[in-house]
């Protein structure tokens, strides 16, 4: 009998894999809190979340609940000319707990069409008002998705190296790290003062694919302000940053400056089923409010708004706001920081990073890049310790679901200090 990794080599196409070079799946048969358990009955800790979804664990019996009982009343209508109570009460309930004043929810299937849908009311928002305001901001090395409009706003990199024709073309300002911000600033203003800026976009306190690259409350408060001041619309693409990973249920709440659209999706769901949300000011909402029908948002998807993903969606927002979890967070928080402390003047670590649960640890290497020499190596060492560590090249993160716990974290912790030493050996 053949096993599913042997099956799968034959019939399936994995994302961002080079399937030549990397041919081997591992299967999984089931997830279990912080655990996914292989074929062969290897349980593997999941350090990230099953990119960045997975927030309350695997298979949490309290999400599959609401889900079997959504699936058994309404699994789906189409959400054109017909609603449902799972739609309307996951709209009102993240109305309430979003930062700033959200005014209304378009629902969509992942990240990148959250983000496809934020580009579309953005720049139709100009156009209803019959005002010419086109060009779309973005920060350098941004990722923002992988569909036409979410690689245009992205960095041009070999993500998209074969696409680049194809792009809009968007002005990048430089990332406002530590004792760049001002460079950052000054671009932004030029650009700004140009007039015809429609939208700027970003990844509110972290940059996630870039490497974890993280920036200050300040400097995102200066960049929203200073597009406020322009009257340019900011998208806060909290796609990875939402729901608690910060150290805030969204990064957006550290500051005061608000958003006029919000992109969510990965831990909406608590990785249960994909979902994508766009949320927008009542303005954007009032550009689109109209008689003439060409004024309407032209998008929409066969699966937008599907009851058993608003219930799945619902479920994981109550154990969200539970107070546990809340404290779950802190203590991972406060836990990365403890480690983060021990290994900062390790000679193989060049920077550690950290914002609430995500904690980055950018190596100290000649290869650093998204194909950096030692990815394959981090990744296979924390494999065959049974930790899925899935790095960026030479940048290690741990964005651990909130269940973890404290020897499971401290499993990862020594395994990382372990693998520092191995480096620091062989170099
Ligand atoms: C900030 C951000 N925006 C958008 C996306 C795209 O989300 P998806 O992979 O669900 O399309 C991602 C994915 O990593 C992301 O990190």
């Amino acid at each position: 009998m053949s096993t599913i990794s042997q099956r799968d080599s034959n019939v399936t196409w994995h994302p961002y894999t080079p399937m030549k070079v990397w041919p081997e799946a591992i299967g999984i048969v089931r997830g279990e809190g912080s655990y996914l358990i292989a074929e062969d009955g290897t349980r593997y800790l999941d350090a990230i979340s099953s990119w960045w979804v997975t927030i309350h664990g695997h298979s949490h019996p309290y999400i599959a609940q609401k889900v079997y009982e959504q699936m058994t009343t309404l699994e789906h209508c189409m959400f054109a000319g017909f609603t449902h109570l799972p739609a309307v009460a996951l709209a009102e309930r993240l109305l309430q707990i979003l930062p700033g004043s959200m005014s209304r929810v378009f629902y969509s299937d992942n990240g990148s069409t959250a983000v496809e849908v934020a580009l579309k009311m953005a720049i139709q928002y100009w156009s209803n008002k019959g005002i010419k305001k086109q060009k779309i901001v973005a920060i350098e090395n941004a990722y923002h998705g992988d569909t036409f409009g979410a690689m245009a706003v992205s960095a041009r990199s070999i993500f998209t190296a074969s696409f680049t024709d194809y792009l809009f073309d968007v002005a990048f300002i430089p990332f406002p790290g530590a004792g760049k911000e001002e460079a950052c600033l000054a671009a932004f203003t030029a650009l700004l003062q140009q007039g015809d800026v429609a939208a700027f976009i970003a990844e509110p306190l972290v940059q996630g694919s870039a490497g974890m690259q993280m920036y200050s409350t300040d400097t995102l408060e200066q960049l929203f302000a200073t597009a406020k001041q322009y009257n340019t619309l900011i998208i806060a693409d909290e796609v990875m940053t939402g729901f608690g990973r910060t150290g805030t249920l969204f990064a957006c709440e550290q500051i005061s400056t608000s958003p006029d659209i919000i992109c969510l999706s990965k831990g909406i769901t608590g990785g249960a089923m994909p979902m994508g949300v766009t949320t927008a000011t009542a303005d954007i909402f009032d550009a689109f409010y109209h008689d003439d029908r060409s004024k309407m948002l032209y998008h929409g998807h066969s699966y937008t708004a599907n009851a058993t993903i608003c219930a799945a969606a619902l479920a994981s927002m109550d154990l969200l706001l539970q107070d546990t979890c809340t404290a779950s967070r802190q203590q991972i928080a406060d836990a990365h920081a403890a480690f983060g402390k021990i290994i900062t003047h390790h000679p193989s670590v060049a920077e550690i990073r950290q914002t609430g649960t995500i904690l980055a640890i950018e190596l100290r290497t000649s290869s650093a890049s998204y194909h950096s020499t030692l990815r394959d190596r981090i990744y296979r060492f924390f494999i065959s310790r049974h930790i899925i560590l899935r790095p960026l090249g030479h940048i290690i993160y741990i964005l651990p679901p909130y269940c973890i716990t404290t020897s499971e974290l401290n499993y990862v912790y020594d395994s990382i200090a372990a693998f520092l030493e191995e480096i620091r050996e062989t170099k």
